[in-house]
C-alpha cells in the first residue's frame, strides 16, 4: 500500500531493476548489473541491470520499428495527448511512493520531492499533453503560381541522456516534448538513480503506451551513454549534464550528424543592490544555492554583493545558512539532505580546501556533516575574488562565493566573466537597474527579485557554454520536431 512520507528507507519497493526494452523488462544482455546506493546511508539499495551496447542496439530498433511503422507518430495527436493526460494523473496517483523513491535514491528531502519535483513532473507532462494537438506549421506566400506551406513533424527517434540531480523531473522535461511531438524514445538515466525513470516507465505501459514508444537503458554514460549516441537509428540526442560530457558526445554524433540540445552547467551570478528587501534577497540568495544541496545547474553560486549593503546582508544569509536543517530526507523537518553519491562529495570537499587556500574566508560551514552519508554544511566563502577556482568552476555543491562590487558597470563585465551563461538573478528595487541589467547579461534565463521560479510554459537553457538549444515551452517542443516545407503547383 501507499508509503507514508514518513516511510522508513526499509519499506519502499523497489520494483524495477531492468532494463525497459519494447515493453518489456530484460536483464542486461552482459547479464551485468551496477549498485545504485542510498547516499544518506550509504548503504545497496538495489543492483539495476547495467546496460550496454546491445541493450541501447535492442531499445533503438524498438524505438525505431515503433516510430517507422508503429501507431504512434500516426496515431490522432488528441489521443497521443490524451495519452500522455493519463500517465500525469497515474503519477499524481502515485505520488507519494514515487517521492520516497526518489528521496531513497537521490537523497533530496522528502518535502522537496513530494511538494516541488513531483508536482513539476506531473504538470510539465500535461502542458505538453496539451500541445499535441496544437502543432502545426504555416502558409508562405512565395514568388509564382504555387501554393506553400510548411509541416511540422516529429525528429523520429529521440535518444535522452539525462543526470541524478532531479531524475524524475529531468525525465518529465525530456518526455513530455518528445511524446507530444510523436519521437519515440531511447533513455538513459543517470547511473546514479536510476529507479524512478524506470518506474515511470511502467507506469507508462500500465497506462496505454505502445511498446517501443518509450525505451529506458539503465547503465553508464562512456558505455551505455556513448552507445545512444552513436547510434545511427537515433535521430536527436537531448543532453544534461556537464559541458565536458557535452564536448564528447558532440564528438561522438559527428558520424551520424544527430541533432544535439544540450542543457549544461553554470555559474550563474546572483546580484543584491543596497536599494532592495535585503530580507527577501537574502533568502533568495540562500534558496538559490543551497536547494537540492547545491545540485542545481542555475544555482546562484556567484553572489555578487553590493558594498554598502555587505555587513547587513551577509549577516541575514550567514543566519539563515547556520540555521539550516541537516539529516535524514525522511524527516519532514530536513531541509537539506546528503549529495548524491562520494565523487560529488569528494568533489565538493576538494573546493572547499581550495577555497581556503586560495584565501577566501569561509564564515560558516566548510565541514563535513556527521559521519555517515554524503552530508555537506551549508558552507559561505566571503572576499572571494573574481580568479579563484571557487569562482570560477561549478562545484555543484552546498558552497556559496560573495563578491562585493561597486561600480555597475565594472559588476556586469564580471557577471559575464565566465564561460557559461544559463541563468543570472537581481535584487533592487530600480526598475531601471533590473532591465538594463537583464539586457546585458549573458545568461539564457534571469530572475528579478526572485530566484528559480520555473514554470512548463518558459523557455529555459544556456547561452555560451551552458547549452544548445532550449527546454520547456514552445522551443522545447519545436527542438523534437523537424519543419518540412511543401510547395504545390497551382
Ligand atoms: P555527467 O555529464 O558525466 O553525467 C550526466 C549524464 O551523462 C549521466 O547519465 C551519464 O551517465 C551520462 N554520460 C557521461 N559520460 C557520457 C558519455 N561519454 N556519453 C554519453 N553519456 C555520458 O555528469 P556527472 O559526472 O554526473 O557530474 C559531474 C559534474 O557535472 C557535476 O559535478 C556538475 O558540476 C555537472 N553536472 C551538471 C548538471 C546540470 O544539470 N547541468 C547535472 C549533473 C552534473
Ligand atoms: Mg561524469
Amino acid at each position: 500500500m501507499a508509503t507514508s512520507l514518513q516511510a522508513s528507507p526499509a519499506e519502499i519497493q523497489v520494483q524495477h531493476t531492468q532494463c525497459f526494452i519494447d515493453g518489456q523488462w530484460q536483464e542486461a544482455a552482459s547479464g551485468k548489473t551496477f549498485a545504485t546506493i542510498n547516499p544518506a546511508t550509504e548503504e545497496l539499495i538495489a543492483e539495476v541491470a547495467e546496460g550496454d551496447t546491445e541493450d541501447v542496439d535492442r531499445a533503438a530498433r524498438a524505438a525505431r520499428r515503433a516510430f517507422d511503422s508503429g501507431d504512434w507518430p500516426k496515431m490522432d495527436a488528441r489521443d497521443r495527448g490524451r495519452l500522455m493526460y493519463l500517465l500525469a494523473d497515474r503519477i499524481e496517483r502515485e505520488i507519494d511512493e514515487l517521492a520516497a523513491l526518489e528521496t531513497l535514491d537521490n537523497g533530496k528531502p522528502i518535502r522537496e520531492s513530494r511538494h516541488v519535483d513531483l508536482p513539476l513532473v506531473v504538470d510539465v507532462l500535461r502542458y505538453y499533453a496539451g500541445y499535441a494537438d496544437k502543432i502545426h506549421g504555416s502558409t508562405i506566400p512565395i514568388r509564382g503560381n504555387y501554393f506553400c506551406y510548411t509541416r511540422r513533424e516529429p525528429v523520429g527517434v529521440a535518444g535522452q541522456i539525462i543526470p541524478w540531480n532531479f531524475p524524475m523531473l529531468m525525465t518529465a522535461w525530456k518526455w513530455g516534448p518528445a511524446l507530444a511531438a510523436g519521437c519515440t524514445i531511447v533513455m538513459k538515466p543517470a547511473e546514479q538513480t536510476p529507479l524512478t525513470c524506470l518506474r515511470m516507465a511502467q507506469l507508462a505501459k500500465e497506462v496505454g503506451f505502445p511498446d517501443g514508444v518509450i525505451n529506458v537503458v539503465p547503465g553508464f554514460g562512456p558505455t551505455a551513454g556513448a552507445a545512444v549516441v552513436k547510434h545511427p537509428m537515433i535521430d536527436k540526442v537531448a543532453f544534461t549534464g556537464e559541458h565536458r560530457t557535452a564536448q564528447i558526445i558532440t564528438r561522438d554524433s559527428a558520424e551520424t550528424l544527430k541533432r544535439l540540445t544540450f542543457e549544461l552547467g553554470g555559474k550563474s551570478p546572483n546580484v543584491v543592490y543596497a536599494d532592495a528587501d535585503l530580507d527577501a534577497a537574502a533568502q533568495g540568495a540562500y534558496l538559490g544555492l543551497y536547494l537540492n544541496q547545491g545540485q542545481c545547474c542555475c544555482a546562484g553560486s556567484r553572489l555578487f554583493v553590493e558594498a554598502s549593503a555587505h555587513e547587513a546582508f551577509m549577516e541575514k544569509l550567514t543566519g539563515l545558512a547556520k540555521n539550516r536543517k541537516l539529516g535524514d530526507p525522511f524527516a519532514e523537518d530536513t531541509e537539506q539532505g546528503p549529495q548524491v553519491d562520494r565523487n560529488q562529495f569528494d568533489k565538493i570537499m576538494s573546493y572547499i580546501e581550495k577555497g581556503q587556500q586560495e584565501g577566501a574566508r569561509c564564515v560558516t560551514g566548510g565541514q563535513r556533516h556527521g559521519e555517515r552519508g554524503y552530508f555537506v554544511q551549508p558552507t559561505i566563502f566571503d572576499a572571494v575574488e573574481d580568479d579563484m577556482a571557487i569562482a570560477q568552476d561549478e562545484i555543484f555543491g552546498p558552497v556559496l562565493s560573495v563578491l562585493k562590487f561597486e561600480d555597475t558597470e565594472r559588476m556586469i563585465e564580471r557577471a559575464n566573466r565566465t564561460f557559461y551563461g544559463l541563468a543570472a538573478a537581481i535584487w533592487t528595487r530600480d526598475v531601471h537597474k533590473a532591465h538594463d541589467f537583464a539586457a546585458r547579461v549573458r545568461a539564457g534565463t534571469v530572475w528579478v527579485n526572485c530566484y528559480d521560479v520555473f514554470d512548463a510554459a518558459a523557455p529555459f537553457g544556456g547561452f555560451k557554454m551552458s547549452g544548445y538549444g532550449r527546454e520547456l515551452g514552445e522551443e522545447g517542443l519545436k527542438a523534437y520536431t523537424e519543419s518540412k516545407t511543401v510547395t504545390v503547383a497551382l
